[in-house]
């Protein structure tokens, strides 16, 4: 970690507690959020593992992965927009690929917004690279890259 978020955070496996200020940070992140519902649905599936960054008991991102035997896939991430650009994403990410490994998983999979160039930037500096295109993947419009990673 780069030491930009405060010594006092905890990446920590995401509980019903936390569920509130997730889809608070998905509303403001992204054109398509996920609703409470949805995030507390994730945390029964038995192939989803979800991490919240906490700092001083303040959810500042979460992140999280579906495990399916030897691949997982990244099921989304979101960081605070006040408290991006200080290594949020990085270690809720490092924390995932880290995890998966430790569950098995061969490699980790994602798709992004093409037009996403923080979260693209994010992946392709953590060793991400692209694999395929779909044209017109969201709001049958954006094109979603592919990317993977080995672990
Ligand atoms: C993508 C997102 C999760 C990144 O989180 P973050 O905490 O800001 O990322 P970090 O601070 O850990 O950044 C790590 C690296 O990613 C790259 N990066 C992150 N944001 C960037 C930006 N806006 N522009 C260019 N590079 C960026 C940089 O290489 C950065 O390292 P550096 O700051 O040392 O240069 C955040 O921008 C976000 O929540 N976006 C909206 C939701 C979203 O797009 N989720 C992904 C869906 S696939």
């Amino acid at each position: 970690l780069t030491g930009r978020v405060s010594r006092n955070y905890a990446v920590v496996p995401m509980a019903p507690r936390h569920v509130l200020s997730a889809a608070a940070i998905e509303r403001d992140a992204t054109p398509s959020p996920w609703s409470e519902t949805q995030i507390a649905a994730e945390l029964a599936k038995p192939s989803a593992l979800f991490f919240v960054l906490e700092e001083e008991g303040a959810v500042l991102g979460f992140g999280g992965i579906w495990l399916v035997g030897a691949e997982a896939q990244l099921a989304e991430m979101a960081v605070r927009r006040d408290r991006r650009r200080q290594g949020v994403g990085r270690a809720l990410l490092d924390a995932l690929l880290r995890r998966a490994k430790e569950d098995g998983a061969r490699a980790m999979t994602l798709e992004v917004r093409e037009g996403n160039a923080a979260a693209r930037a994010l992946y392709a500096s953590a060793g991400f690279r692209e694999t395929s295109r779909r044209p017109h993947f969201y709001e049958g419009r954006e094109t979603a890259v592919l990317m993977g990673k080995n672990l």
